[in-house]
């Protein structure tokens, strides 16, 4: 039964139980209509709505949209509900999201725990909320306030929720009593319903240009994202419109909305966050270990939001540096941050000073002695990595877990020089590590199944999407950007400007261009790590010799006010610079390369194809799980737009074949073996399957 209704005395109750998460699946939303027309039926004097399990309803069924829609659809259960007779009470507890939350709204009053809360995601998953929200919220909290959380899509606590007017009161646990005793009191004081539809929209001055400037606004803020814009076209219905009206432009709005590219690659990327922390293979009875306390090694940038991601997630972190200054400034960086958090408004001062104090120094290694995990951030050098790991093994306790931040090198390696190479493992945050939500984590050759079950957990508990990669130069992550980084350095050299490459890619979604990014991290780094290879292992000069010939001009990046572009000292605001336009052309007739106009096209393609055709080599040898899990990677550690779904996605809306041909293109005309099509990319293609295909065969 996912909907049950009876009687406790004068009441009618409604009860939805659809675990995990009571979404409003076609059966919920049947037996809705159902128990709502009973309620009508018998004497009962109010109805109360409420869930079993660990929350509210928290939103329509995901996996239902952009299949046709049953009936009866939300807007006509919630049609039913607000038409009520008797008074509706929704009772909240954990989360009223997205269709839960318009659920809510149609019942003629709202009360949830202090500890729920409520909110309206859609826009996160490219959609409007499209069971009445756009056009009952304005009438309740304003077009400006409704704006902000429709499009904001954040969760809003009870307490902000009563403050704002979305819901009426606050309620003691257990909810089911103190909702029903809340409903006995508006039947005693002969309170009938209340319904939003007759509301009028307040009068907070939001006219023709506060939409305009608005709609500017979210166009920086939400570069390239259709919803938003959409959210704005229903509120200003819901203030031109009557009520009636408005819900079906609504309604229209939201059908073509699930019908999107956008909305299915978000859709999409809603899923592969929660497939992620599933291991193929792991035995469902791996007990993960206990994580009570962590310490991390190397106070640099990397370390301290690290250690800031643990203590963010209430865990107690030890900071290692080798000496006093080192340790002073790294803790001195931690503060820093925290305040500018605080300064943002996105904490309070007391709640960055808790976190703060779970965060200790030491220059000692046997302070880490009762550490659960530890984790080194230290310099990248194979040499340096087996010297702390070497220490660990000699101080860690048994069955501490021994984890490397590596970008890139071997943790077999790493592994290798302990005597529990079982309980060695990567972990591999990406800065700055305190905001980032990506954690790769790199099973080597030996490392025990508890080990990974562990890190997944662990990465869950820190809000973070952890997903599984394999040992390789790179791992899942940055291997595939050496191809996408190549391209930027070949475009460039071949006929393209810095702006057009960074250009084309931000104008495709990437949060930053190649070459920007470059700047902001500082070109010296690829420098440094290029320096260490030989001539062979460098590989293709044209795909640095401009880069390496901008550091030894001391153009190191923003550091040095110059990189690819010049920064102006103050603002920091980037330009043009002549000074690497004749680098570029310099090093293209030092090394014989004809600079030609490179189409917007070309550079999108090329800079995708690298990376796709990567991405399948990574599948096939078991590198990443899934081709989901690599579209995880690239959105939340690479700045790839969500609404594009990540590069794996990109290649099945675009097609196989086509990419396939793209690549075989760029391998005809280039020769270039890093082009010649993956093997599984040619082996589907040529069997007519779909990676969802390879994916079922895999099993
Ligand atoms: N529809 C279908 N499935 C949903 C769902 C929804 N609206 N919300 C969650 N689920 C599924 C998840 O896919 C997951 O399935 P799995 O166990 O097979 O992987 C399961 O429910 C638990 O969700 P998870 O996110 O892992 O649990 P949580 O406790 O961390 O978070 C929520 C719970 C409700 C906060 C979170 O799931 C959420 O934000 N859901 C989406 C809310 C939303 O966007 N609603 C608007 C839709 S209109």
């Amino acid at each position: 039964m996912l909907v049950s209704y009876h009687r406790v005395d004068e009441l009618g109750v409604i009860t939805i139980n659809n675990p995990p998460v009571n979404a409003l699946s076609h059966g919920v939303r049947n037996g809705l209509l159902e128990a709502i027309t009973k309620a009508q039926a018998d004497d009962s004097q109010a109805v109360v709505i409420l869930c079993e399990g660990r929350t509210f309803v928290a939103g329509s069924d995901i996996s239902e949209f952009g299949k046709p829609i049953e009936a009866p659809s939300l807007p006509q259960v919630n049609a039913a509900i607000e038409a009520s007779e008797k008074p509706v009470i929704a009772a909240i507890h954990g989360t009223a999201l997205g269709g839960g939350f318009e659920l809510t709204l149609s019942c003629h009053y709202r009360c949830a725990l202090a500890s729920a809360t409520v909110g309206l995601p859609e826009v996160t998953l490219g959609l409007i909320p499209g069971a009445g929200g756009t056009q009952r919220v304005p009438r309740l909290i304003g077009a400006q306030a409704a704006l902000d959380m429709m499009t904001g899509g954040q969760k809003i606590t009870a307490r902000k929720a009563l403050s704002l007017g979305l819901i009426d009161r606050i309620l003691e646990e257990p909810v089911e009593e103190a909702a029903l005793a809340y409903a006995r009191e508006l039947v005693a004081g002969g309170t009938g319903p209340r319904r939003i539809r007759d509301m009028s929209i307040p009068a907070d001055s939001f006219d023709g240009e506060a939409f305009a400037a608005y709609r500017s606004m979210l166009g920086k803020r939400k570069r390239g994202q259709e919803s938003p814009q959409i959210i704005v076209d229903c509120v200003e219905a819901a203030m031109a419109k009557p009520f009636d009206e408005g819900l079906v432009y609504e309604r229209a709005c939201f059908v073509e909305r699930t019908q999107s590219e956008q909305s299915a690659a978000l859709r999409h990327i809603f899923f592969a966050e929660r497939q992620a922390p599933k291991v193929l293979g792991l035995n469902k009875t791996t007990v993960p270990r206990s994580i009570e306390r962590v310490a991390v090694i190397g106070g640099g940038t990397m370390g301290g939001g690290i250690a800031m991601s643990f203590a963010n997630a209430g865990i107690p972190v030890t900071l290692l540096e080798l000496n006093q200054d080192g340790l002073d400034a790294g803790l001195t960086l931690i503060g820093k941050n925290y305040g500018i958090t605080v300064s943002k408004g996105k904490l309070s001062q007391e709640q960055a000073a808790a976190r703060q104090a779970l965060i200790s120094g030491t220059t000692d290694y046997e302070a880490l002695a009762s550490a659960d995990l530890v984790i080194e951030a230290v310099f990248e050098s194979m040499d340096v990595k087996r010297q702390v790991f070497g220490h660990l093994d000699q101080v860690c306790k048994a069955g501490a877990i021994l984890a490397s931040n590596t970008s890139y090198l071997d943790i077999d390696e790493i592994a290798a020089v302990t005597s529990r190479p079982q309980d060695v493992v990567g972990l591999h945050f990406f800065s700055p590590a305190n905001v980032m939500r990506l954690l790769e984590v790199v099973r080597a050759d030996k490392t025990a199944d508890d080990v990974i079950a562990t890190a997944m957990a662990l990465g869950k508990r820190m809000g973070k999407v952890p997903v599984l990669a394999g040992v390789c130069f790179g791992f899942i992550g940055n291997r595939m950007l050496r191809q996408y980084a190549r391209e930027a350095q070949l475009c460039m050299i071949e006929g393209a400007e810095p702006e057009q490459v960074d250009g084309v890619l931000t104008y495709f979604g990437m949060a930053m261009g190649p070459l920007a990014v470059g700047d902001l991290s500082g070109l010296d780094i690829g420098y440094k790590s290029r320096q260490a290879l030989t001539v062979a292992q460098k590989g293709d000069p044209r795909s640095y010799v401009i880069a390496d010939t901008l550091v030894e001009m001391g153009r190191l990046g923003q550091k040095t006010g110059a990189g690819y572009y010049r920064y102006d000292p103050k603002t920091r605001a980037r330009s043009t610079d002549p000074e690497v336009l004749a680098v570029i052309e310099e090093q293209a007739s030092k090394y014989g390369v004809k600079r030609r106009e490179l189409s917007d096209e070309e550079i999108i393609d090329r800079h995708l194809m690298a990376l796709i055709n990567e991405g399948f080599r990574i599948l096939e040898e078991g590198i990443a799980q899934r081709p989901s899990d690599i579209d995880a990677v690239y959105v939340h550690g690479y700045g790839f737009p969500s609404y594009r779904g990540g590069p794996m996605f990109y290649a099945s809306r675009r097609g196989l074949k086509a990419v396939y041909e793209c690549v075989e293109n760029l391998y005809n005309r280039t020769g270039e073996a890093h082009w010649s099509p993956a093997p599984l990319l040619t082996k589907l293609v040529e069997s007519n399957q779909t990676l969802e295909d390879w994916m079922a065969n895999k099993g």
